[in-house]
């Protein structure tokens, strides 16, 4: 008989005290994959807000991490506060922190980390969901669905600014 076929990562809900390992992740992460898309001197500005692990999402219960070989390869998550003001509005919920070590990129981790997003969303009255995407992840999240709305310019200090783009996606 053949052997079964064993996954070669899993995803499980984030708990608190997974923060020291979500930030090794985002860390790996950010910076090599964001240098494609903006300049060293915005990335300076933006990077150390990004890269590092949000208290509130870890106990959110919507924020899920994938680990295999026994570490943390990759997260993500939704919430349906938005993430610049907080506000709620019925029925859509924003996309949170997705991330891959790049050595486990492009083998389906963040796809497969936003099925269980889609999944529990749905199932919680979710319709739409929107994200903030870096510039560098938007063939990401358009091979997910979204579709993109316009850019977004973030002001980082008077002269600086970090552009997204705004994408949401039916569900
Ligand atoms: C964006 C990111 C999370 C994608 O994670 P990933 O695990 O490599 O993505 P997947 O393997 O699940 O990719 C799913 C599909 O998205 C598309 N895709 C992913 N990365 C892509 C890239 N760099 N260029 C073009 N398409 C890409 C592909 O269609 C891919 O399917 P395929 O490999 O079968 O062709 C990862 O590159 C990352 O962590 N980037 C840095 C952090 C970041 O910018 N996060 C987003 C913040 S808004």
């Amino acid at each position: 008989m053949n052997e079964p076929v064993r996954a070669a990562f899993g995803v499980r809900l984030a708990r608190p005290g997974d923060a020291g390992a979500v930030t090794a992740l985002l860390r790996a992460s950010y910076p090599v994959s964001m240098a494609e898309a903006y300049p060293a001197e915005v990335l300076k500005l933006a990077l150390p807000a990004m890269t590092r692990a949000n208290e509130r999402l870890l106990r959110s219960g919507s924020f899920y991490l994938a680990e295999g070989g026994g570490e943390v390869i990759g997260c993500g998550g939704w919430t349906a506060e938005r993430p610049d003001d907080g506000a709620v509005e019925p029925g859509l919920a924003h996309i949170r922190h997705f991330s891959t070590r790049p050595d486990w990129g492009r083998r389906g981790v963040g796809r497969r980390i936003f099925e269980a997003c889609m999944a529990q969303a749905r199932g919680e009255g979710i319709r739409v969901f929107e994200c903030y995407a870096s510039l560098n992840a938007v063939a990401f999240y358009a091979a997910l669905g979204f579709r993109a709305l316009g850019e977004r310019h973030i002001a980082l200090t008077p002269k600086q600014h970090i552009t997204s783009m705004q994408m949401v996606r039916e569900l």
